[in-house]
C-alpha cells in the first residue's frame, strides 16, 4: 500500500518511519511511504503556505493553492482517497484502521496553525479523521498513527501472521482489550506470574485469558 503524506514538516518523518517494523514493510516494498512538502507547491516567492482568516480571529490558515497543486500531483501516483487529518473529523480506531487496509493508498493531509482552508476540503477531501478529542500542534502525529496502525494489518508485515488477530479491538476478542502478558521470569521482585499460565494446559489458559478480557 502507498501512504502520501502531504505536510510542511517532511523531516518529522524520517526517524519513526525508517524503524522497525514499517522499516523492514518498506524493504520488502509491502507499504510506500512518501512525506510531501506542501511549501515546494507554493507559487509565493517565500514559498508561504499560510495567511491570516478572512473575518478575522487568532492564528493563521493554511492557503488554498499551495495544497490544490499537492494534491493533484499526488493524486496521479496514488489511487486512494484524500484524509485531511482534523479533530473535527470522525474518531480513528481499529475497526477503521481494518476498512482502511482495503483501499489502493492513502493521501494523508497535515494541517498546522488553525487548519486549511475549507475550500480545499469542499473539493478535494474525501474524509475527515481525527485521532482523538484533543489539538495537536499538526497533523503529522495523527499521519503517523494511521500509517502504523494500518500498516501492521496489512498481509506479511507482521513477523508472525497471527499476531494482530488476538489484539485488542479485534474482532476474534470481540473488540474487547487484550487479555494480560507475563514473561520470565516466574517470579519478579515478590510477584509470581499467575499459575495457570504455566501449566501447559491450553483450555485453562484460554479459559483464563477470556476472563480477563475487559
Ligand atoms: C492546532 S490544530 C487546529 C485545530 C483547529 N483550529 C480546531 O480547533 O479544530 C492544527 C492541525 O493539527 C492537526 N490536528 C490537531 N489535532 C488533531 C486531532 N485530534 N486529530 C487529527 N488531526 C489533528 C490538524 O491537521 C489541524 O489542522
Amino acid at each position: 500500500m502507498r501512504f502520501d503524506i502531504l505536510t510542511i514538516f517532511p523531516n518529522i518523518f524520517d526517524s519513526y518511519i525508517s524503524t522497525s517494523i514499517l522499516r523492514r514493510a518498506q524493504q520488502k516494498k509491502l507499504i510506500k511511504i512518501v512525506a510531501h512538502d506542501i511549501r515546494k507547491f507554493s507559487k509565493d516567492k517565500h514559498h508561504k503556505v499560510d495567511a491570516l482568516p478572512f473575518g478575522g480571529g487568532a492564528g493563521m490558515v493554511m492557503t488554498p493553492q499551495p495544497l490544490y497543486e499537492a494534491i493533484k500531483r499526488v493524486k496521479r501516483l496514488n489511487k486512494g482517497p484524500v484524509i485531511y487529518l482534523t479533530p473535527r473529523g470522525k474518531t480513528f480506531n481499529q475497526i477503521k484502521a481494518e476498512k482502511l487496509i482495503k483501499k489502493k493508498g492513502l493521501i494523508l493531509i497535515c494541517g498546522h496553525y488553525e487548519g486549511i482552508d475549507q475550500r480545499i476540503i469542499d473539493t478535494l477531501v474525501d474524509e475527515e479523521i481525527s485521532v482523538g478529542d484533543y489539538v495537536l500542534t499538526g497533523g503529522e502525529l495523527p499521519a503517523l498513527i494511521i500509517v502504523d496502525a494500518v500498516s501492521r494489518l496489512l498481509p506479511n508485515v507482521l513477523h508472525s501472521p497471527d499476531s494482530h488477530k488476538e489484539e485488542s479491538f479485534s474482532k476474534a476478542l470481540d473488540r474487547k482489550k487484550e487479555y494480560p502478558h507475563y514473561t520470565r521470569p516466574a517470579e519478579f521482585r515478590g510477584m509470581k506470574v499467575p499459575k495457570v499460565l504455566m501449566s501447559g494446559n491450553h483450555k485453562e489458559i484460554d479459559k483464563w485469558r477470556k476472563s480477563k478480557l475487559s
